[in-house]
């Protein structure tokens, strides 16, 4: 007999138990279920909702029932439905009729909702903790890499030369941006929906407060409708993960082209790489092609939840079971790549004297030229359209500015002096860029201190959360 059984006089179709059920994913959920379901009960018995030695039995029940679940003892079935059945259905298997009461004043609708946010509250925690150590291993690569001079590109064309590790800084800047929405967001998702029953609250003098408090969280949601059928905090940990997957997808893309022989600027270590079963020469950036590849599904996963939402009328509708299959796979996804970046980045070959010889084969120096003559009195776009000739010949003699005799630049503007051999070098071009967030070694530094010192707080929020929500 199913638990809600009673106005049926026949049993359900097979097919619409296998339909319906939710069992096949939501044991996922099971640790976070029974969790909600002891403070649930606890909250029961001091508020005298039901006696205190039926609520000192349920709790040790589920202790059991939480036990033989994690060694995969407990039978879960399709006809339960869902993880919330299956385990209240185990507990009156276990402790008998009175497991019945634990359901009192509670309804699956905040009881799905509930166990969603102690999932990913716990989720988020550990994501923005995996970022940190991708963070960690970009750091160091840049602290390596502070006199490594490479071509800098816009439209993928050599544009100014930048250091290695000020673009090794970029990406800890934008992963520390997501790193900033995760902790953001957690505010949102750490609210306890229990209490607002199926949508309309409860007629038992429950204290929801406590609840929230044995379970770690902020506070309450303040309207029970909105509290069964709110996704939106699933919505934005997609959308947070969408940006994630984004950053690591650039990334990966650099480390693709930069492994090529077109570039070869970096080498992956053999640990991260992989080969053909073909080709015996090959050595191939599998993981970060694969990690590329794998922002489709999370795009897919955010673009899903909202367009199930899109639409529902309030409240609860079972369309909102589909919430779970795309976050899960989500946080899968995301621990996967994270775990592996961090070391391959930590491990990645950089292959320095490549990059400078890439930027001393160049016209990367051609602004400087330009503002050379600025600084001697020139408008800057009339020295632009010289040094436009100026490239425009040596493209022709196929040389560098650096190729260039003090007389032939003199043949250009008389206000070229011996002292611009030392203006046009590589190094003298990063370095003169000491702008505040520019590439000069100095402010590569500074970067580096900014973002230490963010990190840092990452770490003390990390710290503090994972002790509040311990219960
Ligand atoms: N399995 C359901 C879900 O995941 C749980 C809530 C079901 N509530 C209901 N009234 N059918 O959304």
């Amino acid at each position: 007999m199913k638990l809600w059984g009673g106005r049926f006089t026949k049993p359900t179709n097979q097919l619409v138990d296998e339909y319906t059920a939710s069992i096949y994913f939501d044991k996922k959920l099971a640790k976070y279920d029974i969790q909600g379901s002891i403070a649930h009960v606890g909250m029961l018995k001091a508020c005298g909702i039901i006696p205190e030695a039926d609520a000192d039995t349920i709790a040790a029940g589920l202790a059991i029932v939480a036990k033989k679940i994690n060694a995969g003892e407990a039978v879960l079935t399709a006809e339960n439905e869902d993880i919330h059945m299956n385990v209240e259905k185990l507990l009156i298997e276990e402790i008998g009729a009175i497991g019945g009461k634990l359901h009192t004043g509670r309804s699956r609708n905040d009881q799905v909702a509930l166990d969603m946010r102690l999932y990913l509250r716990e989720a988020i925690i550990e994501i923005a903790q995996l970022i940190g150590t991708v963070q960690e291993s970009l750091l160091n690569q840049a602290k390596s890499n502070l006199e490594t001079v490479m071509p800098g590109y816009t439209h993928l064309q050599r544009a100014q030369p930048v250091l290695f590790g000020h673009h090794m800084m970029a990406y800890v800047f934008m992963f520390q941006r997501d790193v900033e929405r995760l902790m953001d967001s957690f505010k949102r998702v750490n609210k306890s929906p229990l209490g607002a029953g199926a949508l309309a609250g409860t007629t038992f003098p429950i204290n929801r407060q406590l609840v929230a408090e044995k379970l770690g969280f902020f506070g309450i949601s303040e309207n029970s409708l909105d509290a069964v059928s709110d996704r939106d905090f699933v919505v934005e940990f997609l959308a947070n993960a969408s940006l994630i997957s984004t950053h690591l997808s650039r990334l990966c893309e650099e480390i693709v082209q930069w492994s090529s022989a077109e570039f070869n600027f970096v080498e992956l270590d053999d640990a991260f790489s992989t080969g053909s079963s073909m080709m015996p020469q090959k050595k191939n950036p599998d993981v970060a092609e694969l990690v590329r590849g794998k922002t489709g599904r999370v795009y897919g996963h955010l673009m899903g939840m909202l367009t199930t939402l899109k639409g529902l009328p309030l409240a609860y509708n079972k369309d909102m079971q589909e919430d779970k299959e795309g976050m899960f796979d989500t946080v899968e996804t995301l621990r996967g790549a994270l775990a592996l970046f961090a070391p391959m980045i930590e491990t990645m070959q950089v292959k320095k004297e490549k990059m400078y010889a890439a930027v001393r084969k160049d016209f990367s120096n051609a602004t400087d030229l330009a503002d050379y003559l600025v600084g001697k009195g020139m408008p800057f776009r009339e020295s632009h359209a010289v040094v436009g000739q100026v490239v425009l010949a040596c493209i022709n003699d196929k040389k560098y500015l650096l190729d260039m005799s003090l007389e032939e630049f003199q043949s250009y503007s008389n206000l070229v002096e011996a002292d611009i051999f030392d203006v046009l070098t590589p190094e003298a071009v990063v370095n003169a860029r000491n702008v505040a967030g520019g590439t000069a070694k100095n402010r590569v530094e500074e970067q580096i201190t900014t973002a230490i010192a963010a990190m840092k707080e990452n770490n003390n929020w990390i710290q503090l959360q994972t002790k509040a929500i311990q219960v």
